[in-house]
């Protein structure tokens, strides 16, 4: 049974059977269009990148962490850039469609390639609705600003106006959707209306194919690079100003003037917001059938794209935090058009173009996202792990329509089920679990010949740098003032969160305890195989920081994230396990 679930696919059979997949369909050319240079890459990953996260979820992180938040950004872009090379790594090996589901398969087998696939799930599809209520958000104050009003009730999740009602928020849209909702049998019709249609007309454009995909999306790219460009020159401008620094100090509970004024706890509670701004970079590798050549553009692609990336959120939270005090941005979806509000730094017309630029970012995440769910589920089932109809290829248009239509339905139909909150935290920590197994896969490949052209990752031996590199870091926690493994075993661990951040970090800090002790122990485990084995140090880094951040989720998180795997496991075992391409030795 053990060995039947890490059955593995060779390298060469899957690249064998993407080439069979593009004789059968496409007579000799790829089934899928070959259509994007590095460029276009480089496009698609910021695409997917600057989205939802840098426009709405960012106000929440900013509120938690204050000015240190941007720490937490440079933590995850260090993360995230590990993981790219990993990612990079695998693509250039099997520049096959299928992500870290693919790479996974080689690895570590069907069953992990399995989990590995049911958590990517939960990246792109979730995290679309996620980016779909974001939208949202905008595109009703966007027609607003026209004179065109959306009724609150059709302009919001039920759940969010329900939670709203019950705690007694003082959230006037929300309430409002509440009492003014027309009722059928009691039940009250609340949903939101342009999340659900956006999500259709993506769909549809998907379905369409590719090329007119790109051109859409790379016009979308420019436009949202420009805006975030003019919030940084127009924010900076007015921090220099108005002699506004003082906003990057701010009084922490005690009064005392801190970058951190919530505490490193406070910054690390911001992880689910801040993790999702940089979702999206390997959902490059999810088109490496549609790529010239894979092997070296996949990794250019996503490298850029992440580098970028990281710079942009860097400067936007500095610029956020610059000029509004942190603690106003409770509650705040919208952080870059807010900073520009009347109270704040009072540019009105930038409040608009934000707002516009908003719905045009977004809508190039939900393009990116919508087409990389069917990709892996193509995958997974030419490997017989999901019905055959899911690589079915459209004659016309040569995307994978089937996969394209049932992604369209589990976008969209939690739509009216789900709130914001839950899918972002629900998205984050699948996401990290699929890049620390992402990591864990580049560990255990063999070594490979170098070809000139192609990408290789730098082979660091991790043998003497990693055990020093853990240890060096516990001897110095252990020093510092307070005693950080003391107070982790003995009890006060939050002591370092004051202020606003303080009862959400409170909140979370059991599950934050216990999965602190598991990370450290985890770390003097992998010192040992480090030493052991000669481990390559750049995956075992990412390993070791998407595993950090994995720390920071709350208890609540985890429990759903169980859930969700022990579905994932049942669907397996129930149909996977029997129809794979491995059982019935059909490869
Ligand atoms: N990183 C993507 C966004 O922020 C998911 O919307």
């Amino acid at each position: 049974m053990f060995k039947s679930l890490t059955r593995k696919k060779s390298i060469e059979s899957i690249m064998a059977s993407s080439r069979a997949q593009d004789a059968t369909e496409g007579h000799g050319v790829t089934g899928l269009h070959r259509v994007l240079t590095a460029r276009d890459l480089t496009f698609f990953g910021i695409a997917a990148i600057i989205g939802a996260g840098s426009f709405s979820s960012l106000g929440g992180a900013v509120f938690a962490g204050g000015p240190g938040v941007v720490v937490l950004f440079i933590l995850c872009g260090i993360a995230c850039g590990f993981t790219a090379f990993c990612y990079a790594e695998f693509a250039s090996r099997v520049p096959v469609a299928g992500s870290a589901y693919t790479y996974a398969y080689a690895s570590f087998g069907e069953l992990m390639a399995w989990i590995i696939g049911w958590a990517l799930l939960m990246e792109y599809s979730i995290g679309n609705i996620y980016v779909s209520f974001s939208w949202s958000d905008y595109f009703t104050t966007l027609m607003g600003k026209f004179g065109v009003h959306i009724p609150d009730y059709l302009a919001c999740s039920y759940k969010e106006a329900s939670i709203a009602v019950k705690a007694g928020d003082n959230i006037p849209d929300l309430i409002n959707a509440w009492n003014t909702a027309p009722q059928i049998g009691g039940l009250r019709l609340i949903m939101d209306l342009p999340a659900f249609l956006i999500n259709i007309a993506i769909t549809y454009l998907v379905y369409r194919g590719m090329k007119e995909s790109r051109n859409i999306s790379n016009v979308m790219v420019v436009l949202k690079l420009a805006a975030i460009a003019l919030v940084i020159l127009v924010g900076g401008y007015l921090i220099f100003a108005n002699d506004l620094f003082h906003n990057w100090t701010p009084p922490n509970a005690s009064g005392v003037r801190s970058f951190m004024p919530n505490g490193f706890g406070g910054v690390l509670a911001a992880v689910s917001g801040v993790f999702f701004a940089y979702i999206g970079f390997d959902a490059v590798s999810v088109l490496a059938e549609e790529a010239k050549d894979p092997q070296k553009d996949l990794p250019k692609g996503m490298i850029t794209s992440l580098i970028i990336c990281t710079i942009v959120y860097i400067i936007l939270s500095l610029i956020l935090t610059g000029a509004v005090n942190f603690e106003k941005f409770a509650g705040i979806g919208d952080p870059l058009a807010f900073i520009f509000e009347e109270d704040n730094l009072n540019v009105s017309w930038m409040v608009t173009l934000i707002a516009f630029i908003a719905v045009v970012a977004m809508t190039s995440v939900l393009l990116v996202f919508q087409m990389g769910q069917p990709r892996i589920w193509m995958s997974m089932s030419r490997d017989g792990l999901l019905p055959p109809a899911f690589q079915k290829i459209h004659p016309k248009y040569r995307t994978p329509s089937f996969a394209t239509i049932v992604t369209g339905f589990v976008v969209g139909l939690p739509i009216f089920f789900t709130d914001k909150n839950f899918v972002l935290d629900f998205t984050s920590i699948g996401t990290l679990f699929a890049f620390v197994l992402v990591c864990g896969g580049v560990l255990l490949l063999p070594e490979k010949p170098k070809v000139k052209g192609q990408f290789h990752l730098p082979n660091i031996n991790s043998q003497y740098i990693f055990p020093i590199l853990i240890i060096s870091t516990i001897i110095g926690l252990s020093l510092r003032k307070g005693g950080y493994f003391s107070e982790l075993l003995n009890g006060d661990f939050s002591d370092h969160s004051e202020g606003a951040g303080q009862e959400l970090f409170n909140f979370q800090s059991i599950s934050v305890k216990i999965a602190t002790i598991i990370f450290w122990l985890t770390c003097l485990i992998l010192s040992v195989f480090a030493y052991l084995k000669k481990f390559s140090l750049i995956p075992l880094l990412g390993l070791v920081s998407c595993l950090y951040l994995l720390t920071g989720m709350s208890g609540s998180n985890w429990l759903w994230f169980f859930g969700w795997f022990a579905v994932g496991l049942i669907i397996y075992f129930a149909y996977g396990y029997k129809k794979s391409n491995l059982n019935t030795s059909t490869v």
